[in-house]
């Protein structure tokens, strides 16, 4: 499995079909799912899987698995993405921890690796997270990353309009 970045604790690796069982736990969980629309359904899950591997050969990134070195466990996913806010293609930092992980400082680290990557790698001029007005958790992570608000706007969940923030951070000074 293609390794991709590490740190002392963790690293992050492409996923594959052997993962879907772990995304499951992840992306059909109400709790984690609470700032999407909803959890998934299994296709839903299958084609999130799809949409990683197609952008990992047409990009060299996407979502990546989180692993403890220690333990050799499936933490949850963080990598990066392209994603569409008002008509502008985004490249962003996006993180889904497995709740069983959650309060032990993997998104940060694992998002930190990803900030190195976009600056380092693919010499990106900036990067952002987008958020949900609610949702705390994942601010302070965006924060832990140095971005700072830089929009507001309104994603459609089932007609309904919900407010989300796009924190963002320049990686050329
Ligand atoms: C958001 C998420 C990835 C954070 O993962 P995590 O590994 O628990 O995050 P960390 O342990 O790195 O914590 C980051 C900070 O957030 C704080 N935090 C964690 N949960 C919090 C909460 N519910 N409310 C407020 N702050 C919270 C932590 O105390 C920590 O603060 P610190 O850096 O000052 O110590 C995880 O909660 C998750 O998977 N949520 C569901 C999916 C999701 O919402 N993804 C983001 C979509 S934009």
């Amino acid at each position: 499995m293609k390794k991709i970045i590490e740190n002392e604790r963790l690293y992050l690796r492409e996923l594959s079909e052997d993962d879907l069982e772990d995304l499951c736990a992840i992306l059909q969980d109400e709790e984690t799912m609470y700032a999407y629309e909803a959890p998934f359904t299994d296709e839903k899950v299958s084609d999130w899987l799809n949409w990683n591997l197609a952008s990992y050969q047409k990009n060299q990134f996407g979502l990546w698995a989180i692993v403890d070195k220690n333990e050799e466990n499936f933490v949850g996913q963080c990598g990066i993405v392209y994603s569409e806010v008002e008509g502008k293609n985004l490249l962003e930092i996006g993180y889904l921890l497995n709740k069983r992980y959650w309060h032990n400082g993997y998104a940060s680290e694992a998002s930190a690796l990803c900030l190195n990557y976009a600056k380092n790698i693919l010499q990106a001029q900036k990067i952002c997270s987008i958020i949900r007005d609610t949702n705390s958790a994942s601010q302070k992570v965006a924060e832990n990353n140095g971005m700072t608000i830089v929009q507001e706007f309104y994603k459609d969940y089932s007609g309904l309009p919900v407010k989300h923030y796009v924190y963002s951070i320049d990686l050329v000074k």
